[in-house]
């Protein structure tokens, strides 16, 4: 360990963030709106709200219903379409430097493969985010719920660009860890576990559900123990890194996420209700570290293995 204490850089892909902590895509904006509202300065990297080729109204309101334990949410991937996200947003995020990774989606592969192309050339764009939990217009259903459709999808974007590419997973399979072969397979850099679990709520007094598309997915401190199980199988499928998160809301909560075999974490929900939180969990992860005497965060991807070996 060196005298400024634990090193918290991590390695995603061809990417190095000086913090493991990710803002998890659509719960920090494009991640230019929060000003004095954020603390950038633990921030490792921000994935932008999920761009499709052409703009999007997203689904009808309302689109957010806040339950005991978690949110509901069914924006509907609204945003402004890559050509006005080139434009405009993208300056703004380099404008702040700080690392974003910008997160796709389509209703195709072919879409994906153009969305992949366009921003292989413009500057300042180091990685993309597969959302896989798109709902793909021929099968009917998302992306990641099919190993084939998956393989073949990333093999097209990989041959598309020269970034880092993560794959971001439903958890909404059988097996993820089949999904997360397929991805590897195909060429992903790093992967992300995990998007929201199907979930919906009705109004008792009207007997109308909550959300106007009637479902949506359901994110916050509920489905962590859900998604951790998934980081953990995953993390024995695979050599890529994983990028785990849902439902973490404390430096206690990503601490099991890295051990469970996490290289970074990724905030969402939280970020809605307290966008500082980055800072608290990253100071909270430095300071486990230098109790425990371990010199880099990186040791403690998957630690949790092996103690589970030790125990066993
Ligand atoms: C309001 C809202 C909007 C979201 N929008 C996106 C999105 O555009 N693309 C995406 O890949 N995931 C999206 N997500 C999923 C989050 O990035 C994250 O994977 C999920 O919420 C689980 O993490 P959490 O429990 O920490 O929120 C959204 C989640 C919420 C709550």
């Amino acid at each position: 360990m060196n005298r400024r204490g634990p090193s918290m850089n991590v390695r995603v892909g061809r990417c190095r963030y000086r913090s493991p902590v990710i803002c998890a895509s659509g719960t920090f904006g494009y991640g230019t709106e929060l000003g004095a509202l954020a603390d950038y300065s633990a921030i490792g990297a921000v994935t932008t709200k999920t761009v499709t080729l052409d703009p999007r109204e997203g689904n009808r309101p309302p689109r957010i219903f806040e339950t005991a334990h978690g949110v509901l949410n069914s924006i509907g991937l609204e945003n402004p379409g890559i050509e006005r996200f080139c434009r405009e947003i993208v300056p703004a995020l380099r404008r702040m430097k700080i690392p974003f990774i910008v997160s796709i989606g389509g209703t195709t592969q072919s879409e994906y493969e153009e969305l992949a192309r366009i921003l292989d050339r413009v500057a300042g764009v180091k990685a993309v985010e597969l959302n896989l939990s798109c709902p793909n217009l021929r099968l009917k259903k998302m992306v990641s719920q099919e190993k084939v459709l998956t393989k073949k999808l990333v093999a097209g974007v990989r041959r598309r660009t020269t970034k880092t590419v993560i794959a971001k997973l439903t958890p909404e399979v059988t097996d993820i860890t089949e999904i997360a072969r397929a991805a590897e397979a195909g060429g992903a850099d790093a992967l992300s576990l995990v998007n929201t679990y199907y979930g919906m709520a009705l109004n008792v007094e009207t007997g109308v559900p909550r959300l106007g598309s009637v479902y949506g997915g359901y994110s916050g401190r509920a489905i962590k123990p859900l998604s951790l199980y998934r980081v953990w199988r995953v993390y024995q499928a695979v050599s890529i890194p994983v990028i785990g998160g849902g439902g973490i809301e404390t430096a206690d909560d990503a601490i099991e996420f890295f051990l469970a075999g996490a290289s970074a974490v990724s905030l969402g929900t939280v970020n809605m209700v307290y966008p500082k939180c980055a800072a608290g969990i990253k100071k909270g992860l430095q300071a486990y570290l230098r109790r425990r005497g371990i010199p880099r965060i990186a040791r403690l991807t998957g630690e949790g293995h092996e103690r589970a070996k030790r125990v066993g």
